[in-house]
C-alpha cells in the first residue's frame, strides 16, 4: 500500500489517521470501510470534507444534499475522497430568537468538526444567510483548504403580474394591510408565490449578499453566487468545485492566503456595488478576525463611500436574482469595480487566479439590471458608517435603501425600551407620533435581544402609513433583514444592553441625523449625557446556563463583528495523536 505519493511536498493530515499499519490506523480504516469502500482508496488521496447545511428545517438549503453528489463527482474525477459530513445549519426562518445567535455556535462546531476528523480539505456547502459566514469562520480558524458552494437563489416569485422578492414583499404586504391597502385573502394568496423553487431568498437579501461576498473574497469560484438553485449551471458549478478543492489541497491554497486585506477590501467594495446587505457588515469583520486581518468599521465608510449601487435588485432596486445571473452576474460587476480602478485586481481566489483574470473578460447583457454608472440607484452606495454622540463607537446606514429626503434630519424622539414595549404600543392611536418623529428603539443588540435580531426596521404606526407615508428614520442597536429598507440606523454601538448612550435617550428628545456628514448626535448637553449614564442601570437578564449563557458572557459589539473573544483569530489544525 502507498501511502503518499512521491509527487505531494507534505504528508496530508488524513494520513494520521488512515496512512499506515498501526493498531490505530486499521482502527480508523477498518470503520470506515464498513460504508463499503476498497482499500485502495486510502492510498494517500485527499479526503475532502463536504461540510454539509442541508436541513429540512433550513428549506433554503433543502436541495445541498442533491448538490453534494455532484461535488463528490468532481472530487471523485480530481483523485480525492469525499465524506460528505452534516454540520450544524441555522436557519434565518425558523431559529428563535434569531439566527445570528446560533452563527458562532455553528462556527465553533464546524471548526471542532474540520480540525478533530481526517480532514484535508473542505467544500462548505451553503445557503441560507447564517450557513455562509458561519462555515467560513470556521474553515478560517482552522485554516484547511477550504472553498464555498452556495446552493443559488430561488427563482422569481410572481404574483398577479409583479415580481414578488423574498422578504420584501412580505415587509410591502404586512404594511400595505396595515395601511388598509391589501386584504388578508390575497395577502394569502401572494404566500403562495412567494418561494417557487429550491434555493435561498431571490432578492439581494443577506444569503444573495453572502454568496457574492464570498465570490468576492476569492472564496468561490467565479460566478457562483448568482446561479439559480435549480439551473443545471448549478449543478455544474458544484462539480467544479469538487475538483478543485482537490488541486487546492495539492497546491496548500489555504483561507489565509486568500482573506488578505485587499480581499476583503475588494468585498467591501462589492457590497456597495450591489447594494447588498447591512449583516455583511458583522459578518466580515468578524471572518477577518478569524484571520487576523485589521478590518474595522472605519474600513467600510472608507472602501464603500465611492462606491454606486449599480446591480438594480431589490430591496434597493427593481429585478431579482434570476436576472442578475441572466445579465452576466458578479463578474459584470467585478469588471466594473476593476476598470473604475475600486478592485485589487492582484487578489488570489480560490481557482489559484488573479481575481482579475476571472473576470476581466465578462460581458453585461442587461443595462437595466446592471446599470450604467450615470443611472446607478445611488451614488454613493457603501454602507454609511455614522458616529456621534448617540453611537460613539458606530452605527451603520444603507443609502441605497433609504429615503433621500430623510438623510438629513431631526426630529423628536420616541422610545420604544424594547421590542415587546415597541409591540405594545405602535398600534395604538393614542401614541404621540408622527412622520417627522425618529423612531428609537433599545435593547436589540447582541446582548439586549440576545442574537441581534433583524427588528431595526421596526414598522410604522398605523397612524402615520394610512396617511401614505411609507419611510420614517428609525434608530436602533439591532439588525436589519438584508431583504428590507427605510432609513434606518442600525447596529448602534455600544449597544443599550452594554450601558451605550442609546440606553438614556428619552421621549421628546431630539435626534440628528446627518448621512453625508456620517453624524448621529442626540442633543442634550454632555453635562446630561453623563448625569443620564451615571444613574443608568443593566437590564436584568435572567439567564442562568446553557448556550445563551454562554452567549452572553463572549458576545463581543456588532462594531467588532458580534464574535465570541474566545473565538477570534486562527487556531490552526493540528490535534493530539487519538487516545485508543
Ligand atoms: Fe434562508 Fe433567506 S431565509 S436564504
Amino acid at each position: 500500500m502507498t501511502f503518499i505519493p512521491a509527487e505531494w511536498p507534505r504528508k496530508l493530515r488524513s494520513q494520521e489517521w488512515y496512512g499506515g499499519n498501526s493498531r490505530d490506523n486499521i482502527y480508523h480504516r477498518g470503520w470506515l470501510k464498513n460504508q463499503g469502500y476498497p482499500h485502495d482508496l486510502f492510498d494517500g488521496r485527499p479526503v475532502i470534507g463536504i461540510l454539509n447545511t442541508w436541513s429540512e428545517l433550513t428549506p433554503c438549503n433543502g436541495h445541498l444534499r442533491e448538490l453534494a453528489e455532484k461535488v463528490k463527482a468532481g472530487i471523485w474525477e480530481a483523485g480525492g475522497f469525499p465524506v460528505e459530513v452534516p454540520v450544524f445549519s441555522a436557519s434565518e426562518n425558523t431559529f428563535r430568537p434569531t439566527a445570528m445567535m446560533y452563527r458562532n455556535l455553528a462556527a465553533m462546531a464546524v471548526e471542532e468538526v474540520m480540525r478533530a476528523q481526517p480532514i484535508d480539505g473542505a467544500v462548505l456547502l451553503v445557503g441560507c444567510d447564517k450557513t455562509t459566514p458561519s462555515l467560513m469562520m470556521g474553515a478560517a480558524s482552522t485554516d484547511i483548504p477550504s472553498i464555498v458552494v452556495t446552493g443559488g437563489p430561488m427563482l422569481n416569485g410572481w404574483f398577479r403580474g409583479e415580481r414578488v422578492g423574498s422578504g420584501t414583499a412580505l415587509w410591502q404586504m404586512s404594511e400595505d394591510i396595515k395601511a388598509g391597502k391589501m386584504s388578508q385573502e390575497d395577502f394569502l394568496e401572494a404566500e403562495q408565490a412567494m418561494s417557487r423553487s429550491s434555493g435561498t431568498c431571490n432578492t439581494m437579501g443577506t444569503a444573495s449578499t453572502m454568496a457574492s461576498m464570498a465570490e468576492a473574497l476569492g472564496m468561490a469560484l467565479s460566478g457562483n453566487a448568482a446561479i439559480p438553485g435549480v439551473d443545471s449551471r448549478r449543478k455544474v458549478m458544484a462539480q467544479m468545485t469538487g475538483r478543485r478543492i482537490v488541486q487546492m489541497v495539492k497546491d496548500d491554497l489555504k483561507p489565509s492566503d486568500i482573506l488578505t486585506k485587499e480581499a476583503f477590501e475588494n468585498a467591501i467594495r462589492t457590497n456597495g456595488a450591489i447594494g447588498g446587505s447591512t449583516n455583511a457588515v458583522i459578518h466580515l469583520l468578524a471572518l477577518a478576525g478569524r484571520v487576523e486581518v485589521d478590518l474595522t468599521l472605519d474600513d467600510w465608510d472608507r472602501c464603500g463611500r465611492d462606491v454606486p449601487t449599480i446591480v438594480n435588485l431589490m430591496p434597493s432596486g427593481k429585478y431579482l436574482m434570476e436576472e442578475f445571473f441572466y445579465a452576466g452576474g458578479l463578474p459584470v460587476v467585478l469588471k466594473r469595480l476593476g476598470e473604475a480602478g475600486l478592485l485589487h485586481k492582484d487578489a488570489l481566489t480560490v481557482s489559484g487566479d488573479a481575481i482579475w483574470d476571472e473576470v476581466k473578460d465578462a460581458t453585461n447583457w442587461n443595462a437595466d439590471v446592471i446599470l450604467p454608472v450615470e443611472k446607478a440607484l445611488a451614488a454613493s452606495g457603501g454602507i454609511a458608517v455614522l458616529k456621534g454622540n448617540l453611537a460613539p463607537n458606530g452605527a451603520v446606514l444603507k443609502p441605497s435603501a433609504a429615503s433621500p429626503h430623510l438623510m438629513k434630519h431631526r426630529g423628536r424622539a420616541v422610545v420604544f425600551e424594547d421590542i415587546d414595549d415597541y409591540k405594545a404600543k405602535i398600534n395604538d392611536d393614542t401614541l404621540d407620533i408622527d412622520e417627522n418623529c425618529v423612531m428609537v428603539l433599545k435593547n436589540c443588540g447582541p446582548k439586549g435581544y440576545p442574537g441581534m435580531s433583524e427588528v431595526g426596521n421596526m414598522g410604522l404606526p398605523p397612524k402615520v402609513l394610512k396617511k401614505g407615508i411609507t419611510d420614517m428614520v428609525r434608530i436602533s442597536d439591532a439588525r436589519m433583514s438584508g431583504t428590507a429598507y427605510g432609513t434606518v440606523v442600525l447596529h448602534t454601538t455600544p449597544e443599550a444592553a452594554a450601558g451605550g448612550p442609546l440606553a438614556v435617550v428619552q421621549n421628546g428628545d431630539m435626534i440628528e441625523l446627518d448621512v453625508e456628514a456620517r453624524r448621529v448626535h442626540l442633543d442634550i448637553s454632555d453635562e446630561e449625557l453623563a448625569a443620564r449614564l451615571a444613574a443608568w442601570q443593566a437590564p436584568k437578564n435572567g439567564v442562568v446556563g446553557g448556550y445563551t449563557r454562554m452567549y452572553l458572557d463572549h458576545v463581543e459589539g456588532a462594531d467588532t463583528g458580534a464574535d465570541f473573544d474566545v473565538l477570534k483569530g486562527q487556531r490552526g489544525n493540528e490535534v493530539p495523536r487519538d487516545s485508543h
